[in-house]
C-alpha cells in the first residue's frame, strides 16, 4: 500500500498518571532523548496548583500552556513519535479520555510510593474500554517505596490487568542500585541526575558472573538471582501480540527525574508499541493504509485572545494523506471544507504543514465549524465511532443574570460545550438548561469565558444528580417513561433522549419498573453500559 512505510514508522501515544506521579517528568525526559527539547525545565507542569482553583490567571496559563504542549512530535531512532499530552487536573479527565480515542497506545506511570491511586483506576478503566495497549512505568524508585512484588501484585489486582515486568530493580531508596534488564539480559547501574547521553550499562551474559557481585555488592547480587529466576519462572518471555491486544502489560522500574530507565522504556517502547491502528465508523472499519483520507477531531482549544474568536481543531489522521489546500469532506455538515494553514506540532518547527500521514495530529484552524467526534473524509459519507460522552458527576442549571444578552448566552454555551469543556442538556420539550461537569472547576472556567468571551453573566444552580443515563428501548414504552418522568427528561446536544437520575436507588428502582428500556452511563451503547 503507498503509505505503509510512512504508517511503520509512527507511533502516537499518550502518558497518564494520578498527579504527582512524575507524568510531566517522564515526558521532559522523553523529549530531551528525541531531540526535541535542549534542556530539563523547558515542559511545563499543566497541573492546576490546588490552592489555584478561583485563580482564573492559573486557568489562563493552563490553556495557554495545554495549547502549546498538546501534541509533542519528534523523531527518536528513525520513528517519529506523536506524544499527546493529557491535562493533569483530575476536573478535566474528559478531556484526558478523548484524547485516550486519539493514540494508539499509552504509558502509565505509577509512584512507587503511592501505588495505585484514584485516577490511574479510572484512566485505566477508559484504556480497558477501548483495548488500548499499556506499558507501565514504576517511577521514583530512589525513593523508599512499596516492595516491587508486593505493587506487581497490587497493580494486577487493582487493575485487573496482567503485568510482564521488563526490567527489575535492586532496592530502592538510599539503596537503590539500579535495575537488571530481563528483556535484553543487561544491568544498568544507578547514578542520581544521571544525564540523557549517559550510559551506565554494564551487559551480562549470566546472573552467575561475578562482575554482578562486584558492581553491586554480594547480597544483592545474590537476591537479584533469586528474583529473576522467580520471575523467569513466572513469566517466560514477553508475548508482544498479548500486549498490543491489552492482554499483558510490559511493566518498567526507573526514576524519571533521575533520567534512570527512561532510555530502556522508549527504546522497548518504539520496539513494541503499535504502529497507527485502523478505526471503527458507523459503517465500517477504516484501516490506516487505505488510500483515501480520513480523521477526527478529538480535541478544541479555543483562541486564548478573546477578540479572535477562531479556535484550534484537533485532528487525528486516521487513513491516507491529509494535504493543505485540498477540498475535505465533513461528513456531520455534509459539506467541503479545505485548510490553508493546518498547523503541525513537530517540536522545532511548529508550523504549517503541507501533508500528515495515519498517526499524525493536524491543528487546524476553526471558525465553528468542529465538534468533538467530527469526521472528515474524501467524500465518504462516514462518521468515526468510540469517542463517546460519559455521564457527568455534577450537575448545575445555568440561569442567564442578564436577559439581554440572551443570545450570546446561547451562542456561548454552545461553542463551549461544543469545544468539551462540559456538557450540555435541555429540557425535553422546554428551554431549561443543565450542565454537566466532572468537576467544580469547570463551572468556573464557563462563568469566567462566557463572561470574558461572550459578554454574557450567569450563576449555576446546584443540582443533586446522581448520573446521567442515555436511555434506549421500544419507542412506545420510551414515551411513556418520558411522559411519567418528564421533569428528569433532558436531551443532549445531538437530540438524544437523556434521564436524570436523583439516585442509585432510583435509577435501580426505574430499572426494576422499565425492563423494556436500557440506561447508559455513556453516549456510545456499544462500547459501554450501564452498570
Ligand atoms: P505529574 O506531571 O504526574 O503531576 O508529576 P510531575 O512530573 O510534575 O512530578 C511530581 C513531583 O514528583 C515533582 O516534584 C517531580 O520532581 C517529582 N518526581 C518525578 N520523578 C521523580 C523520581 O523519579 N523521583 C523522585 N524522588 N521524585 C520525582 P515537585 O516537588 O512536585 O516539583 P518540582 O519542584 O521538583 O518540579
Amino acid at each position: 500500500m503507498k503509505y505503509d512505510i510512512e504508517i511503520s514508522r509512527r507511533r502516537t501515544f499518550a502518558i497518564i498518571s494520578h498527579p504527582d506521579a512524575g507524568k510531566t517528568t517522564l515526558t521532559e525526559k522523553l523529549l530531551l532523548f528525541g531531540g526535541a527539547i535542549q534542556v530539563a525545565g523547558a515542559v511545563k507542569s499543566n497541573k492546576i496548583k490546588k490552592h489555584a482553583t478561583s485563580d482564573f490567571m492559573e486557568i489562563e496559563r493552563q490553556r495557554g500552556i495545554s495549547v502549546a504542549t498538546s501534541v509533542m512530535s519528534f523523531e527518536y531512532a528513525d520513528t517519529l513519535i506523536n506524544l499527546l499530552d493529557t491535562p493533569g487536573h483530575k476536573d478535566f479527565a474528559e478531556d484526558t479520555y478523548r484524547t485516550l480515542t486519539a493514540v494508539d497506545s499509552v504509558i502509565l506511570v505509577i509512584d512507587s510510593v503511592n501505588g495505585v491511586e484514584e485516577q490511574t483506576r479510572k484512566l485505566m478503566e477508559v484504556c480497558r474500554m477501548r483495548d488500548t495497549p499499556v506499558i507501565v512505568f514504576v517511577n521514583k524508585l530512589d525513593r523508599d517505596g512499596k516492595y516491587p512484588f508486593d505493587l506487581m501484585d497490587e497493580i494486577e489486582k487493582e487493575l485487573n490487568i496482567s503485568l510482564h515486568p521488563l526490567s527489575w530493580p535492586i532496592n530502592m531508596g538510599k539503596e537503590f542500585k539500579g535495575v537488571y534488564n530481563l528483556f535484553n539480559k543487561s544491568l544498568n547501574l544507578f547514578t542520581a541526575n544521571q544525564k540523557a547521553t549517559e550510559d551506565n550499562t554494564v551487559p551480562i551474559s549470566s546472573l552467575t558472573e561475578k562482575l554482578l557481585d562486584e558492581k553491586v555488592g554480594e547480597r544483592d547480587a545474590n537476591q537479584l538471582r533469586e528474583d529473576v529466576e522467580l520471575l523467569e519462572g513466572v513469566y517466560g518471555d514477553l508475548d508482544v501480540e498479548a500486549y498490543r491486544a491489552a492482554l499483558v502489560a510490559p511493566v518498567f522500574f526507573g526514576s524519571a527525574v533521575n533520567n534512570f530507565g527512561v532510555k530502556e522504556l522508549l527504546d522497548t517502547f518504539i520496539h513494541i508499541a503499535p504502529k497507527p491502528l485502523g478505526r471503527a465508523t458507523d459503517k465500517r472499519f477504516v484501516e490506516p493504509n487505505e488510500d483515501k483520507f480520513s480523521g477526527f477531531i478529538f480535541k478544541i482549544h479555543a483562541n486564548l485572545d478573546p477578540r479572535h474568536r477562531d479556535r484550534i481543531a484537533f485532528l487525528r489522521v486516521c487513513s491516507g494523506r491529509f494535504e493543505r489546500n485540498k477540498y475535505f469532506y465533513h461528513t456531520r455538515l455534509d459539506k467541503d471544507i479545505r485548510f490553508s494553514n493546518p498547523y503541525s506540532f513537530l517540536a522545532r518547527e511548529k508550523d504549517v504543514i503541507d501533508v500528515a500521514f495515519p498517526g499524525d495530529v493536524v491543528g487546524l484552524f476553526d471558525t465553528g465549524n468542529f465538534k468533538i467526534g467530527d469526521t472528515l473524509t474524501e467524500g465518504e459519507v462516514l462518521q468515526f465511532t468510540g469517542i463517546p460522552t460519559f455521564s457527568p458527576e455534577l450537575f448545575k442549571e445555568l440561569v442567564n443574570k442578564d436577559p439581554l444578552k440572551t443570545k450570546q448566552m446561547e451562542k456561548g454555551i454552545r461553542q463551549l460545550t461544543d469545544e468539551g469543556v462540559a456538557q450540555l442538556f435541555t429540557q425535553h420539550g422546554g428551554n431549561r438548561k443543565i450542565i454537566g461537569c466532572v468537576g467544580e472547576l469547570q463551572f468556573e472556567v464557563i462563568q469566567y469565558r462566557l463572561l470574558q468571551e461572550y459578554g454574557a453573566s450567569c450563576a449555576f444552580v446546584p443540582l443533586s444528580f446522581y448520573k446521567a443515563c442515555w436511555i434506549t428501548g421500544d419507542k412506545k414504552k420510551i414515551d411513556d417513561f418520558v411522559r411519567f418522568k418528564q421533569s428528569n427528561i433532558m436531551e443532549d446536544k445531538d437530540g438524544n433522549l437523556v434521564y436524570l437520575a436523583q439516585s442509585e436507588w432510583f435509577l435501580n428502582t426505574e430499572r426494576q419498573n422499565n425492563p423494556d428500556i436500557e440506561f447508559h452511563f455513556t453516549s456510545e451503547f456499544k462500547t459501554a453500559q450501564a452498570g
